[in-house]
């Protein structure tokens, strides 16, 4: 059977402090105006929570939800949206809030997906980025660390629906895949 073992890779501290200065720089880049968070459910829901009260603008909440990789650990390759945006976006400063870019296969269907809505500008704020794993050319507009291929959890990743609530973000390891 597998032992999970998780290490922490970032702790509360550094997570708090990296969230605060993202939220500074979307202020300042946002000055006067208005801002659409919009979340990927489920992963950047704690991400949201926490940058949208370091962002110091009139900002309104939205959710998307799109297919995920179930209970494997890799990316199918095909991204379906599930849930799409509640209100119109039209004219909108929105803002993509995600909890990691891997491949940046999601990410960039759901640019695609907004750039549809007709926005008035659309930015991607990501607090984790594993550039090694691209297979699609897309950064982040604003992003929180630079990872390397190792997968975590925690702070709202979660591994088979797990561990999205431990204030932390681990590298899981499990037995025949730790050294
Ligand atoms: P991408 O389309 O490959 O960029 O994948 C983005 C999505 O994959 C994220 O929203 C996460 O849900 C998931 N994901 C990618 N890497 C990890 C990881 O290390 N831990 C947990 N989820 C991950
Ligand atoms: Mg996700």
């Amino acid at each position: 059977m597998d032992v999970d073992r998780l290490r922490v890779l970032l702790n509360q501290k550094q997570i708090a402090d990296k969230v605060a200065e993202l939220g500074a720089h979307i202020t300042l880049d946002f000055a006067g105006e208005s801002v659409v968070l919009i979340g990927v459910l489920k992963g950047a829901t704690i991400f949201l929570a926490d940058l949208a009260r370091q962002i110091k603008l009139d900002a309104t909440f939205d959710f998307i939800a799109v297919s995920s990789y179930g209970n494997s650990r890799e990316q199918s390759g095909e991204v379906k949206l599930l849930k799409d945006v509640d209100h119109p976006m039209e004219g909108k400063n929105i803002i993509l809030v995600e909890d990691i870019l891997d491949t940046g296969l999601t990410l960039t269907y759901l640019k695609n997906q907004m750039m549809g809505h007709k926005p008035k500008s659309l930015k991607i704020a990501a607090l984790l980025d594993k550039p090694s794993r691209r297979r699609q050319p897309i950064r982040g507009d604003y992003v929180g660390f630079e990872i390397p291929d190792e997968f975590v959890v925690g702070y709202g990743l979660d591994f088979a629906e797990r561990f999205r609530n431990l204030p932390e973000i681990c590298v899981l390891e499990t037995d025949g895949n730790s050294s």
